[in-house]
């Protein structure tokens, strides 16, 4: 999708996991002014993306989508300014349907060129596009549409797809958008993010600087997983070059949350210039014990070392799992602990509390 975009995965916020249908433009200029007084917008969080339910359910007499009057009456382009002045970016959404999947806006079926220009003269910068009231019309008929619509304005729209891995998408998404969802809708707990990472994995050979796979959005600080599994969550959604859009309530996150999100070492992995996906290298032998790694520029090599079984265990990664010549001595930056070890064994290993996880950088070293 040649509009220069997403050279690396995108970075920011969304209003779904957290707050649903209930978004006014006062939570999303406080979410802006969040994201900057926390520090996470310098950390490359810029995106503030709405999400579903931010349009009247009716279009206007010419045939517009019009803002939700009573939520968000100065309208997007006001909203969007705010961002903007904040040095953020505004995100919006829509429907390759006749409506969203709330049921509470019009879609862009059929609407696509009006709708890229009134979003484009209002300053949007990224547009999800969701899936709902479709007409039974193959994915492949209704996306592109937009995807042409959104070039066509001239302005930079970073193009999300939310087909949620239908036709799988890594197959033919890369010319039609930045990004394309790969599963259905991530819930916040272990079983929903552990499959949806698996079935995203599958696609990691087609991930690369333009277009990502698309897991689905983080659940980092909503509440329904231990801080070790949300450490894992983003760790490995990092490692995957997955989008990192936030899903909870900046404005009342709490310590553990803003460790997790704001590491900078994690962040460096999943912005890697490399832009190529870490996969699953050690399979699931039924263990639980699992190794993923993929490869960064300057010949490093990320790993997460994790334990998906249900009590304490030694997880090993060698050498010749992860992409390492045996014998390679190398420099393994905890990226959690902030520490560096030097190793010569040819593997790392840890001892991992149950769905707990560690994170490396190995940088072999030079003679
Ligand atoms: C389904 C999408 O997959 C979700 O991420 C969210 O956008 C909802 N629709 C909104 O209705």
């Amino acid at each position: 999708f040649e509009n220069g975009l997403g050279q690396t995965p995108p970075m920011g916020w969304n209003s779904w996991n957290h707050f649903g249908c209930d978004i006014n433009e006062s939570l999303i200029r406080e979410t802006a002014d969040a994201m900057v007084s926390t520090g996470l917008a310098a950390l490359g969080y810029k995106y503030i993306n709405l999400d579903d339910c931010w349009a009247e359910l009716n279009r206007d007499c010419k045939g517009n989508m019009v803002p939700n009057a009573s939520t968000f009456p100065s309208g997007i382009k006001a909203l969007a300014h705010y961002v903007h002045r904040k040095g953020l970016k505004l995100g919006i959404y829509s429907d390759a349907g006749n409506q969203t999947c709330s049921k509470r806006m019009p879609g862009s079926l059929g609407h696509e060129e009006q709708d890229a220009k009134t979003f484009a003269s209002w300053g949007v910068d990224y547009l999800k596009y969701d899936n709902c009231e479709n007409n039974g019309i193959n994915v492949k008929i209704r996306y592109p549409p937009m995807s042409e619509a959104l070039l066509k304005t001239g302005r930079p729209i970073f193009f999300s797809m939310c087909e949620w891995g239908w036709e799988d998408p890594a197959t033919w998404a890369r010319s039609v958008g930045n990004s394309w969802r790969t599963t259905g809708d991530i819930e916040d707990n272990w079983i929903s993010m552990t499959s949806i990472a698996d079935a995203n994995d599958r696609w990691a050979s087609y991930a690369g600087p333009g277009g990502w796979n698309d897991p689905d959005m983080l659940e980092v600080g909503n509440g329904g997983m231990t801080t070790e599994e949300y450490r894992a969550h983003f760790s490995i959604w990092a490692l995957a070059k997955a989008p990192l859009l936030v899903g909870c309530d900046i404005r009342a996150m709490d310590n553990t949350t803003y460790e997790l999100l704001s590491n900078p070492e994690v962040i460096a992995v999943n912005q890697d210039k490399l832009g190529v996906q870490g996969k699953k290298v050690q399979p699931n032998n039924n263990d639980g014990l699992e190794v993923w790694a993929g490869p960064l520029h300057g010949n490093k090599v990320a790993v997460v070392l994790w334990n998906r079984s249900s009590s304490n265990a030694t997880v090993t990664a060698s050498w010749s799992d992860i992409g390492l010549e045996p014998g390679t001595v190398v420099h393994a930056r905890d990226l959690w602990e902030h520490s560096t070890q030097t190793l010569v064994s040819g593997e790392i290993s840890a001892e991992l509390d149950s769905h707990a996880c560690k994170m490396y950088v190995l940088t072999p070293r030079k003679c």
